[in-house]
């Protein structure tokens, strides 16, 4: 394989590095085109450029591939935990006994927050969007940890701020819960695995003994594996180029859960509910939406279909259905969303308009699903998705400073007004 690429502009030609990745991506380094030719590239919504060289995760949108640290997604989601994978994708590499020991016993001792915490999400009106909630008790975290704002922190530093936020996510996550629906915090309960702590914080109540469900806790464990982790993704992006400023790991994750609560991005998954439970209470009629979906003079689009990097099935999404299918049976959860969700993917992947484009179910297709009979709100699953990708934004932003990359700041096209006299209109 070619390692340059010539770019021929007024007569000149300019040779530029090309570099191939260890599954043979190929990228032209541009680094030095303005100096060398005067130009730039432009690429809106970054489609065809890569911001950096990362370790972390692979994806192939071709053959519908996604592995953390080269293990397949399959793989983890069958046979991982969540905070094995975790551990995975911030430190590289899988932990041997004792090191995953120590790591969950260092989480489990940081599930508490300071209780004047309490008074910020009391601040929150119950008609919060938990997203919000959820950014803002996170971005809080550097008023109680201030050294955590220090740009020069040493590792140790950096990786107790790394476990505290692993450790209260899930805290932060309950209790938005309970501030929507107006009930009283439950206090984390270190004797139960990390996913039973969150049922339990999630669902428990005062003076009540909560039973965990073990299907749940473990459908949410596959759920949270299957979100952890996913390359340059805006909301990716956005911690990597916050924590390009040297802006604090507390900073720059709120500033990512802002960027997932999109309805283009993490938010999909509570617009796909919302759009199935309008195709029920419209009838069901799917080939009606479908229509509506690919027609240019509609602003409806198939919520939780298509993917800027899959141009093939999202793999998350084929394990989420049939966990799906699992997860409705062992609990006795008879959803007719489910059968319509079903009926649109079938018709979808039948119709040239979506064959064409390469528009398959995405990890949020079904996902909401399984939240829903759950017992999860549909306001919270966007929160879901942040807790998910929580350990990937982690790791993102940890490569990112241990490479000591440059602040992000891309350039522009200026094509505004040309230089003109000031002269004071409002006195003409
Ligand atoms: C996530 O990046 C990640 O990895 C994200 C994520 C992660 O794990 O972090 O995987 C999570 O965000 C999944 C995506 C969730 N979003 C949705 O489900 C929203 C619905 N999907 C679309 O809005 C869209 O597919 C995007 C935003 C996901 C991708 O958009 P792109 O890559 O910018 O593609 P595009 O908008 O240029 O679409 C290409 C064509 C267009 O038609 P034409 O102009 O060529 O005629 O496909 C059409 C689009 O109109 N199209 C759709 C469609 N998605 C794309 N038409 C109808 N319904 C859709 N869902």
């Amino acid at each position: 394989m070619s390692n340059t690429a010539e770019i021929k502009f007024n007569g000149n030609t300019y040779e530029l590095p090309v570099t191939t990745g260890s599954e043979n991506e190929q990228a032209i380094d541009i680094s030095k085109l303005r100096a060398e030719s005067g130009l730039i590239t432009l690429d809106p919504g970054f489609k065809n450029t890569g911001s950096t060289k990362s370790a972390i995760t692979f994806l192939d949108g071709e053959q519908g591939i996604l592995r953390y640290r080269g293990y397949s997604i399959e793989d983890l989601a069958d046979k991982s935990s969540f905070l094995e994978v975790a551990y995975l994708l911030i430190y590289g590499e899988l932990p041997d006994t004792e090191t995953f020991t120590n790591f969950k016993n260092r989480i489990s001792k940081h599930t508490f927050v300071h209780e004047d915490i309490k008074k910020i999400l009391d601040g929150f009106p119950s008609k919060a969007h938990p997203m919000g909630v959820l950014s803002s008790l996170v971005c809080s975290l550097t008023a109680f940890y201030p050294g955590s704002l220090a740009p020069n922190r040493s590792e140790d530093d950096i990786d107790l701020s790394i476990i505290r936020l692993l450790a209260k996510l899930p805290t932060f996550t309950a209790w938005a819960y309970k501030n929507k629906i107006g009930h009283p915090v439950i206090y984390p309960d270190n004797k139960l695995d990390y996913c039973s702590n969150f049922m339990k914080m999630m669902y428990g109540l005062p003076g009540n003994e909560y039973e965990v469900d073990p299907v749940v806790a473990s459908a949410l464990d596959k759920l949270l594996i299957l979100h952890a982790d996913h390359e340059q993704n805006c909301s990716t992006s956005t911690v990597r180029i916050v924590g390009s400023s040297q802006a604090s790991l507390y900073s720059s994750i709120s500033a990512g859960i802002n960027a997932l609560w999109g309805p283009l991005h993490g938010g999909a998954n509570q617009a796909v509910i919302e759009m199935l439970e309008a195709i029920k209470e419209d009838g069901g009629d799917t080939t009606k939406f479908l229509n509506k979906a690919k027609d240019k003079n509609d602003p409806f689009r198939l919520m939780g279909f298509g993917h800027r990097v899959y141009k093939n099935f999202d793999p998350r999404a084929k394990i989420i259905k049939k966990a799906a299918d699992d997860v409705l049976a062992k609990l006795g959860v008879n959803d007719p969303v489910l059968d319509i969700a079903k009926g649109l993917e079938e018709a979808a992947l039948k119709d040239d308009y979506f064959v064409e484009r390469k528009l398959y179910p995405n990890v949020d297709f079904y996902s909401g699903i399984i939240y829903r009979a759950m017992g999860i709100p549909t306001e919270m699953f966007t929160v879901m998705f942040a807790l998910g990708r929580l350990p990937g934004w982690i790791a993102q932003w940890k490569e990112m400073r241990d490479n000591n990359e440059p602040i992000g700041r891309p350039r522009q096209v200026y094509v505004g007004a040309e230089q003109r006299d000031y002269t004071d209109i409002s006195k003409r």
